[in-house]
Parts: C-alpha cells; sequence; structure tokens
C-alpha cells in the first residue's frame, strides 16, 4: 500500500506539523510507503501557469511528481489548518495543479468540460486532518463548514473518491498539551483504522 501525505503549514513547531509528523509514523509502523510532502519546505509554487492549463504535463517538475505519486497513491492525506474557511493557498495551489485531468478527472469523449466530470481517484481513501480556531456550532451555524463542502464534494466527489474522512480538531488557542497529545492520538488511530479497513 502507497500513501501521499500533503502538509500545509509555514511553522515546523506548529500542530499541523504534529499531525503531520504522526500521520508519517503510523504509515510506516504499518509498512505503508509514503511520499510525504511538506508543501513549504520544498517551497512548492501553488501559480498556476497559462502554459500549464492547456498541457497534460507541467514544465514544474514537482507538480509532475505530486501528480504520478497521487495516481498510485491508495490513501491521500491532507493535513492543513482552517484559514477562512479555506486551504492555506499553497494547499489550494496543489489542488489546482496537481488534481488534474486527466489523472484525476476527465470528460467524455465530445464533452467540452461542461457535463459531468468521470472522476479518476475510484478506489482511493481521502483523509484530511484539520485544526482551528472556531467551537463546531459556530462553524456550522454561521459559517456554514466551507472545509466540509470543499473536500467532500468539490475535490474527493468530483474526482470519483467515495471512501473519505475528515477530522477537524479544534480550539486549538483553548486546547492544552495534553488535549492536543488525544488530538494525536485520535489521528494515528483514524490513519490506522484506514489502512487495516482497506488491507481486509
Ligand atoms: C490567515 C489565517 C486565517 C485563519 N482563518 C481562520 C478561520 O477562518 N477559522 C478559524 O477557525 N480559524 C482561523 N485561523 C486560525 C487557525 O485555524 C489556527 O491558528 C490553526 O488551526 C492552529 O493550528 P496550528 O497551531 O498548527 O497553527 C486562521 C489563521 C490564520 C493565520
Amino acid at each position: 500500500l502507497r500513501a501521499s501525505v500533503l502538509l500545509a503549514h509555514p511553522y515546523e513547531k506548529s500542530l499541523n506539523h504534529a499531525f503531520y509528523r504522526t500521520v508519517c509514523d503510523k504509515l510506516k509502523e504499518l509498512n505503508v510507503d509514503i511520499f510525504a510532502h511538506d508543501l513549504y519546505a520544498e517551497k512548492f509554487d501553488p501559480v498556476m501557469t497559462r502554459r500549464e492549463l492547456g498541457t497534460d504535463r507541467s514544465d514544474d517538475a514537482l507538480v509532475n511528481q505530486y501528480a504520478d505519486e497521487l495516481q498510485v497513491s491508495d490513501f491521500l492525506f491532507f493535513i492543513h489548518p482552517n484559514w477562512w474557511g479555506q486551504p492555506p493557498a499553497i494547499m489550494k495551489g496543489y489542488i489546482d495543479r496537481v488534481i488534474r485531468p486527466p489523472y484525476a478527472y476527465d470528460f467524455p469523449p465530445g464533452d467540452s468540460g461542461g457535463g459531468l466530470p468521470i472522476g479518476k481517484l475510484k478506489g482511493k481513501t481521502g483523509i484530511v486532518f484539520n485544526t482551528s480556531n472556531t467551537d463546531e456550532n459556530r462553524e456550522t451555524a454561521v459559517f456554514g463548514d466551507p472545509l466540509e463542502n470543499i473536500w467532500k464534494n468539490c475535490v474527493f466527489g468530483f474526482c470519483g473518491l467515495e471512501r473519505y474522512c475528515r477530522k477537524m480538531f479544534r480550539v486549538v488557542a483553548d486546547s492544552d498539551s495534553n488535549l492536543r497529545k488525544e488530538w494525536l492520538k485520535e489521528a494515528a488511530d483514524i490513519t490506522e483504522h484506514a489502512v487495516r479497513v482497506r488491507a481486509i
């Protein structure tokens, strides 16, 4: 089994980095091969170019590498904080540039792109770990939980990926080290469960 693990957080001592390390350690323990990428550390360029829009391959070697890895991965992990109800721009750029046709989705012959897509990520498992500073009731009632819609419907649903789990850890600003340890354990357990379910 193989996993792509993508992290978007600029500070190496952040809770998000701790989730990233926890997920990678657990996957290694379970003998899953990992393609782990800290997008800031790798200086991933999130900006789509005009030339890239019209081609299947990019001039940017990182984009091609991430796309190749995505295709052969059984698990797709995305770890990032809630920034304005969205992923940080560097992760949005990963979505724009890497989760691309014809590898992640395509349209039937004769369809110019206005019809229904053919999902190409079918059979993979998507797991998203998020952090935020808004309690659950306010997130749902006032903001409508936009990250759930982005990942579940706009990205994974669009690409035909059905096995999906997203966990939001909150409220980070009010958490102490004990609670954070519990959160990391929970992320490790979710990771292990996802791998074991798949291995059955
Ligand atoms: C640019 C920016 C935008 C943010 N927007 C939100 C937001 O919309 N909702 C929210 O609950 N928290 C928001 N936050 C708070 C972060 O989600 C919070 O700091 C982070 O999840 C904590 O995890 P960390 O310790 O790994 O940084 C924002 C933080 C920044 C820096």
